[in-house]
């Protein structure tokens, strides 16, 4: 999956200090105004639209957010190419609007529902989590989204769903680098069922107080903060609830360097790199990597007598 290293990334993708303060009040600003109308329940979006949110009192970080710029223009998306920036600029053409999701497998209510049916009863929150990838940089993003158990409680799943399999969509007019066979498409993620009821895991809609950007998955992603950033399945179509362990595109693909689990672990080495150290993009220096990515106390539970070398 490296395939270029952060030192690569040229000066002049790294937002000046001013221009990202700036931003940054106007964001506040934003997400302030936000909270003033209704705190509804969530509406469907698409584009760069205001979003109705509240903010977490939880889920925030004393820890500078990375810019919009980074967040939106350096960007792992497969579909649109294997470099960072053609996302920003090839994702633009996929459709978004409408959009369903399909949810099949070991639940009570299957079917599938319109994006509008998802998100109908849910109120939007924004969460700051930290996103490490595996090929050793990180990001501090304001998430908006809802938990990923609430919309899992509505379809009744049943005593056989121990596993969650997601699927992004696969539209080759529209996503390039799916003509191409870099991943077996359509790209896919799996969760153990506690891992996906754990108040942790967010279905994100949006971030800095605006709808997703298609580049970053629109219009709706999944955001599992302690693991590797690619278990963040983006623009997903389907959702499977199934007894046996699914198998994920990276493990599929390069198995002995992707697991199915891939939790954040500085301890845990890639074949190829080591995972004790990060570059938090816009950062000069590296920083240590936490275990879990920092949310250890939350999740660390879920793994009691594991053997994280081997269930990497
Ligand atoms: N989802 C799909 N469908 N396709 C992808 O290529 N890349 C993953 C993940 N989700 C990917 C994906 C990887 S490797 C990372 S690090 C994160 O998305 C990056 O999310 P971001 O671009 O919003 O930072």
């Amino acid at each position: 999956m490296l395939i270029k290293r952060p030192q690569d990334i040229p000066s002049s993708e790294i937002t000046d200090q001013a221009v990202y303060q700036n931003r940054r009040h106007f964001m506040q600003s934003l997400a302030g105004i936000s909270l003033l109308p209704l705190l509804g329940t969530a509406q469907a979006g698409y584009g760069n639209k205001p979003l109705q949110h509240q903010k977490s009192k939880i889920y925030r970080l004393d820890e500078e957010l990375t810019t919009h710029q980074d967040i939106t223009h350096y960007n792992n998306f497969y579909e649109f190419g294997t470099d960072k920036y053609s996302p920003a600029k090839s994702a633009q053409q996929l459709t978004t609007d409408p959009w369903s999701i399909t949810v099949a497998g070991a639940v009570e209510k299957p079917g599938t529902y319109t994006l509008e049916d998802i998100l109908q009863p849910h109120v939007l929150e924004e969460r700051i989590y930290r996103l490490r990838c595996v090929e050793g940089w990180s990001m501090v993003i304001p998430w908006i989204g809802f938990p990923l158990a609430d919309l899992i409680k509505r379809f009744n799943p049943t005593s056989k769903a121990k596993f969650v399999e997601f699927t992004t969509l696969v539209r080759k007019e529209e996503m390039p680098g799916t003509r191409r066979g870099t991943l077996n498409w359509p790209y896919k993620e799996g969760l153990r069922i506690d891992e996906a009821m754990n108040p942790l895991t967010l279905m994100a809609v949006g971030l800095y107080g605006e709808t997703m950007p298609k580049q970053n998955g629109a219009p709706i992603r999944l955001v599992v903060p302690w693991k590797y950033g690619f278990k963040s399945i983006k623009s997903i179509v389907k959702i499977n609830f199934v007894e046996r362990q699914p198998v994920s595109s990276w493990e599929e693909a390069i198995p002995r360097e992707y697991g199915f689990y891939s939790n954040v672990n500085p301890k845990v080495d890639h074949p190829r790199w080591s995972q004790k150290r990060e570059r938090r993009i816009g950062e000069f220096l590296k920083r240590k990597t936490l275990m879990f990515n920092g949310y250890e106390e939350q999740v660390a539970d879920l793994y009691k007598g594991m053997d994280l070398r081997k269930y990497y």
